[in-house]
């Protein structure tokens, strides 16, 4: 099949390669000029584990392509998804920009019966918005609607983006309940076939209810993990440990093991702003959603949790105290920088009059340019951060190491080394990576989250 994917980031660019890679002939479309320089000269701009390599082999193969020209991707595509950017508008919802400017493109350019798929995170009623548009742009060209828009929302996880692609739990088809809604969903079906295996995973229903699945999906999983979080503060309260209690409840397969690690607080592009603009959904029609209100203000107090540790320890003011920092991204086998807990507990340290030398394995780059941004009009403070390409020297002689992401190199230091390393043997662990009593025999003070210090 011919594709086209509107949006080359995350979820564009896995989309597309996996695609290819099953057969498809996909062109992938941006506006960014220099995201598609890097990945016409080869490159891949973001980091993804194994996606640089079916990116490779399908360019190679002829059946990838990137380009800067919207009426080339266009009239490519019998299917064409729209996978670009939803961020939180100010007042939480979803910014529709962006989704609506593709809209627009497809229906100046398209040609002939076209699937178009909302792959974006978008509240319900888009895709009735994004066929009016594309409608108006064809009425401007008397042209026919030859087009059905079908909601396919992405469940993906950065990081493990490839294996959750091709490997999905559910396909969620969201089609319209009329001769072309059918037609869109058999050629849904065809192109996702290959993604199938040994039973059938594709959920066709309403474009409403596949619209109102990806929200409610992602705001059930930040509930889980704020849940969480506040248990393990109780936790810490009674004198329990929250990882017994989170082996304790797993073990109940109504509940399950995963999304249960109490932590830092939840960050990335999606979890933050897909709870906003949920809450957002839920004013509109005149409801509260109480419970999602306590997810995102438990999310924030949370992320300040290593704060509160460190000034218990050290006092309100860290003037003249310097802080190792292992772990800048969201999460760990991402460069992904948006939303990350790293991001409010450093702007912390640095307003306490602290320095903080940060390292992480992937993230440097993005991280340099989201410190930027958050300190822009403080050079004080932004003077004080170091980022540096070497784990041990985010430790040496500092005061204490803070550890914010959870990369597999962060999970098994010789601890004896590092107690040495340390000017004071002190770790505050945001993703409870060590055994206490380990620290304990090697004689490290050790803060984490919701266990025993
Ligand atoms: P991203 O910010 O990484 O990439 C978006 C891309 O779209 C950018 O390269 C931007 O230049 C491009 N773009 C913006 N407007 C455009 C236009 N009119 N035409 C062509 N290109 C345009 O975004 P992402 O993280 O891939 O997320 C995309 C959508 O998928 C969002 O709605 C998000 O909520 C959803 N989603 C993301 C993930 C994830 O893990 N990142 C997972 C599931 C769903
Ligand atoms: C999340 C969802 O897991 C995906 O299904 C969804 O497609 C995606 O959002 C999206 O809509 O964009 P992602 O943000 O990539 O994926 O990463 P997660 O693995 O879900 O982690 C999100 C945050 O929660 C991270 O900061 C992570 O550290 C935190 N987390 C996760 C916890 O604190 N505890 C956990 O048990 C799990």
């Amino acid at each position: 099949m011919n594709v086209t994917i509107i949006g080359c980031g995350y979820v564009g660019l896995v989309t597309g390669a996996c695609l290819s890679d099953i057969g498809n002939d996909v062109c992938c479309f941006d506006v960014d000029a220099s995201r598609i320089a890097v990945l016409e000269g080869g490159g891949v701009p973001i980091h993804e584990p194994g996606l640089r390599e079916i990116i490779a082999r399908n360019r190679t193969a002829g059946r990838l392509s990137f380009t800067t020209d919207a009426r080339t991707a266009i009239a490519h595509g019998d299917v064409i998804f729209i996978a670009v950017g939803t961020p939180s508008d100010e007042d939480g919802s979803a910014d529709l920009q962006y989704v609506l400017s593709a809209a627009r493109e497809i229906g100046r350019y398209m040609e002939g019966f076209t699937v178009v798929v909302d792959k974006s995170t978008v509240p319900v009623g888009t895709a009735r918005r994004v066929g009016d548009t594309i409608a108006e742009q064809l009425a401007l060209r008397a042209m026919e609607p030859l087009f059905s828009v079908v909601s396919n929302p992405e469940f993906l996880k950065e990081g493990a983006a490839i294996e959750d692609f091709t490997r999905p739990e559910r396909i969620v088809l969201g089609c319209d309940d009329d001769v072309p809604g059918e037609r869109a969903l058999e050629t849904m079906k065809r192109l996702y076939a290959p993604f199938n295996r040994n039973r059938e995973r594709t959920l066709h229903m309403d474009v409403r209810s596949a619209e109102f699945t990806k929200y409610a999906a992602n705001a059930m999983l930040a509930t889980r993990i704020s849940f969480m979080n506040e248990l393990a503060n109780l936790a810490e309260r009674v004198g329990a440990d929250i990882d017994a209690v989170r082996r304790g409840i797993g073990s109940d397969p109504r509940i399950g093991y995963h999304f249960l690690y109490a932590g830092c607080g939840y960050g990335g592009s999606c979890f933050p702003k897909d709870v906003e603009a949920l809450k957002r959904t839920a004013q509109e029609s005149g409801q509260a959603l109480r419970i999602l209100e306590a997810v995102s203000a438990v999310n924030a107090t949370q992320k300040r949790v290593l704060e509160r540790k460190i000034v218990a320890r050290f006092g309100e003011d860290l003037d003249g105290l310097t802080f190792g920092v292992w772990g800048l991204a969201f999460k760990p086998e991402t460069d992904d920088m948006r939303e990350a807990p790293s991001r409010v507990l450093i702007a912390a340290l640095l307003a306490r009059g602290a320095h903080v030398v940060a390292f992480d394995p992937v993230a440097l780059g993005e991280a340099k340019r989201a410190f930027e941004f958050d300190l822009r009009g403080d050079d004080d403070a932004l003077s004080r951060l170091t980022l540096v390409n070497d784990q041990m020297e985010a430790a040496q002689g500092v005061d204490a190491l803070v550890v914010m992401t959870e990369w597999k190199a962060f999970k098994s230091p010789d601890l004896r080394s590092l107690r040495h390393l340390l000017k004071r043997p002190v770790i505050f662990d945001g993703r409870n990576l060590y055994d206490p009593l380990a620290m304990a025999e090697t004689g490290i003070e050790y803060h984490s989250i919701g266990r025993p210090s």
